[in-house]
């Protein structure tokens, strides 16, 4: 931990746990000590009682809101990360160590995804990118998908390799899984087209502790019983997301940051946008940039949420990290197995903090190209 005292904010491009909105912070330091009209902190409340039964509940319908999710559909909070996701979805969709769960492999989440299904079943790989660095997103024609899968899993949104998924593939009948957990309400989605979503909140809609699935209800009952109550995703849904104590208030901060999405900034539409706007400038720089700055991913794959570059050297990509430092712009420097630069940009991010690192960017090429 630094063991600097000042307490002025910075541009904070961390991949994650990452920026919250500002107007969220301000409202959770407003209720901190005390939740209007109940006497305690969100913190010391029992998850029973009306209070918190009604912070979840606002959670959950302004996520259902945001996405216009239609009535089959269930929204559910859970613990254990996106990554205990990578157990629950093969022990819940393969009623058989016979059936076979499909996987696209677009970077290093979508992989460890795929490590967990030979617990439950068969893995078929329908694509695996790694050979080329994870630089892109497969075209339709190149899915080897299985007949009769049991589902098919993939990444929209590839934090370490800044590799994205332009529109949702094509897997025929089998249910579409997806881990949205760095692009989750980072724009609008036709929700029918899946059969789980699911996302950690710490990038794009909270704080580290909690879980939100969106689950198509007829999914629910795929696990037929056979499952450790905590790991069957039915007993969540008749628990309301309550079969154990919730992680209450990384529950509470997802409805503010949803609220923030719906009153402040105007929706998924206009998240979008913003988030088009963003990336844009970066991705903008970095090609008229003449190869000083190069991006990881191919131009079609890239992510409105991680932008990742590296520039000449590994030494010059240290110094942008340290200089950037200096400037109030923290948490650049890439994932330990790519290296370089990742720009983590997600919905939180001011435009401001991207203009901020844009024309730091420019300077920085000037100084140094
Ligand atoms: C796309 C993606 N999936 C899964 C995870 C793992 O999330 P968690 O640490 O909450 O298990 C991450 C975290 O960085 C991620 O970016």
């Amino acid at each position: 931990m630094s063991s600097s005292t000042t307490t002025e904010r910075v541009f904070n491009f961390s991949a994650g746990p990452a920026v919250l909105p500002e107007p969220v912070l301000e409202q959770v330091r407003e209720e901190l000590f005390c939740l209007p009209g109940v006497g305690s902190s969100v913190m010391e409340i029992s998850h029973r009682s009306p209070a918190f039964v009604g912070v979840l509940d606002d959670a959950r319908e302004r996520i259902a809101s945001l996405h216009q999710i239609p009535d089959d559909y269930e929204v559910l909070f859970v613990q254990g990360g996106a990554t205990l996701q990578n157990a629950m979805i093969p022990a819940n969709f393969l009623v058989d160590r016979e059936q076979t769960a499909d996987c696209i492999i677009t970077g290093t989440w979508g992989k460890k995804n795929s490590q967990d299904v030979s617990y439950y079943g068969k893995l078929n790989v329908a694509w695996d990118g790694s050979e080329t660095g994870f630089t892109r997103t497969p075209e339709q024609s190149e899915l080897n998908l299985t007949e009769g899968a049991a589902y098919c899993h993939y990444t929209s949104n590839e934090t370490i390799h800044g590799v994205q998924f332009r529109d949702p593939p094509g897997v025929g009948e089998a249910p579409l899984v997806v881990d949205q957990s760095s692009d989750f309400l980072s724009e609008p989605l036709d929700i029918q087209r899946f059969g789980l979503i699911y996302a950690c909140a710490q990038k794009n809609c909270g704080i580290a502790g909690v879980t939100a699935l969106i689950i198509r209800h007829e999914l629910l009952e795929r696990s037929e019983s056979r499952l450790p109550r905590y790991l069957d995703y039915a007993q969540h849904a008749k628990g309301a997301s309550m079969l154990n104590t919730p992680p209450t208030f990384a529950v509470y901060v997802t409805g503010l940051v949803c609220k923030w999405i719906q009153e402040t900034v105007g929706g998924l539409e206009a998240m979008h946008r913003l988030n088009q706007e963003k990336a844009g400038l970066l991705y903008e720089l970095i090609d008229q940039s003449d190869g000083f700055y190069s991006g990881h991913a191919q131009p079609s794959s890239r992510s409105l949420m991680n932008v990742v570059f590296r520039l000449p050297s590994a030494e010059l990509d240290a110094k942008f990290v340290a200089e950037a430092g200096e400037q109030g712009m923290t948490g650049l420097n890439g994932h330990r197995s790519v290296g370089g630069i990742r720009a983590s940009i997600y919905n939180a991010m001011p435009l401001g903090g991207v203009q901020a690192l844009a024309d730091f960017m420019r300077d920085f090429v000037q100084r140094n190209g």
